[in-house]
């Protein structure tokens, strides 16, 4: 197709001629949010005292634009994120841009950088869209901000996870988000704390982290940055209950397409990872940037668990589902698609 990018060579990271792409930028000061603009990417000019850089009052999101088998650029619920972020907004006392004006300036974004969204008719690669909010005001007290940048930047990519498809998750004696705290906001300070994880685990030779609930140590509650599924051996599929968890937009839609597609049972309730290493028939992640990855193995209280009994068959089949609909290869009974163009 003529006027993109090429799918292959790209990976989940910022695209190397991101400063030929363009950003959106509005800030707020004087208790109001200014028109707002399209810009060329660019750097951003902050105090050393700026809250964001010190305290860390800041939020994002994660968005895909797909160019589909129609020929149409799309987004996939871009409501749900304008709804998640204005809460998370809500969250961090940071006043909000409307669902409204962050859904114009997504919109913007993806008509301004439409060269930038590959080709890939099976759905590996596609623009990645970030919004972000935070506060900018330079204090040394610990408050709120009174001024914000509200900015969104995009970056054509690949595949989330390393090896497309499969990973192995490592159970680590580290926790996420705590009861009552920012795990279900889509909040910069939540991700610091999964970064030695991380790497840890990924010295021991898997690819992400699988978190447990600070409380008991014992119920799965997600990935770094991916919900989790257990398809377990009475066929119900079984998701961690919402509460400090990010309330995933894919998870939802998961839960939804696995229940009217495959008439499966979902229930979404504590997991014991015990049930989960020695009981569990299938497991998958989900989420923007992961799609749907299966989980090959869980390394957990000092032994790798082997949790696909059932070669991978529920996560390939929700896949294609979910990339059916988001290709426009499928129908879209839930109206889930915008159409930008
Ligand atoms: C911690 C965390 N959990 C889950 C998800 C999945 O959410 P969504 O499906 O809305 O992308 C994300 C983001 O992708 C995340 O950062």
């Amino acid at each position: 197709m003529a006027n993109t990018i090429p799918c292959d060579g790209l990976t989940f990271s910022l695209y190397k001629d991101a400063d030929k792409m363009m950003m959106y930028e509005s800030y707020y000061r004087d208790g109001a949010w200014d028109a707002g603009q399209l810009v060329p990417f660019h750097p951003i000019e902050l105090s050393p005292a700026a809250n964001i850089l010190n305290y860390g009052q800041g939020i994002f999101e994660g968005m895909k634009a797909y160019r589909t088998v129609k020929g149409k650029i799309v987004l996939f619920r871009p409501e749900k994120n304008a709804q998640r972020f204005v809460r998370s907004s809500e969250k961090l006392a940071i006043p909000s841009i409307g669902e409204e004006r962050y859904l114009q300036a997504v919109k913007e974004v993806v008509l301004a950088n439409q060269r930038f969204i590959p080709d890939s008719a099976d759905g590996r690669c596609s623009l990645y869209i970030r919004p972000v909010c935070i506060g900018i005001e330079p204090l040394l007290g610990v408050r709120p901000s009174r001024e914000y940048l509200f900015y969104v930047f995009a970056s054509p990519v690949g595949p989330y996870f390393e090896k497309v498809g499969v990973v192995r998750l490592m159970v680590m004696d580290v926790h996420r988000a705590a009861p009552n705290g920012t795990g279900d906001a889509k909040a910069a300070c939540n991700y610091p704390v999964t970064m030695r994880p991380k790497v840890e685990a990924k010295k021991q030779g898997f690819d992400d982290v699988l978190y447990l609930d600070p409380i008991h140590n014992r119920f799965v509650e997600e990935a770094g940055a991916a919900n989790f599924f257990a398809l377990m051996e009475n066929n119900v599929l079984v998701t961690p209950k919402l509460g400090s968890i990010l309330p995933g937009i894919t998870r939802e839609s998961v839960i939804q397409l696995a229940r009217d597609r495959f008439g499966l049972e979902v229930q979404e309730r504590e997991l014991d990872v015990q049930e989960v290493c020695e009981r569990a028939k299938e497991c998958f992640l989900t989420g923007t940037g992961a799609t749907i990855t299966s989980v090959e193995s869980i390394g957990w209280n000092g032994q790798e668990y082997n949790v696909n009994r059932n070669d991978f068959q529920l996560a390939h089949r929700l896949y294609d589902e979910l990339l059916g609909i988001q290709l426009q290869k499928k129908e879209d009974p839930y109206g889930w698609i915008v159409e930008l163009t």
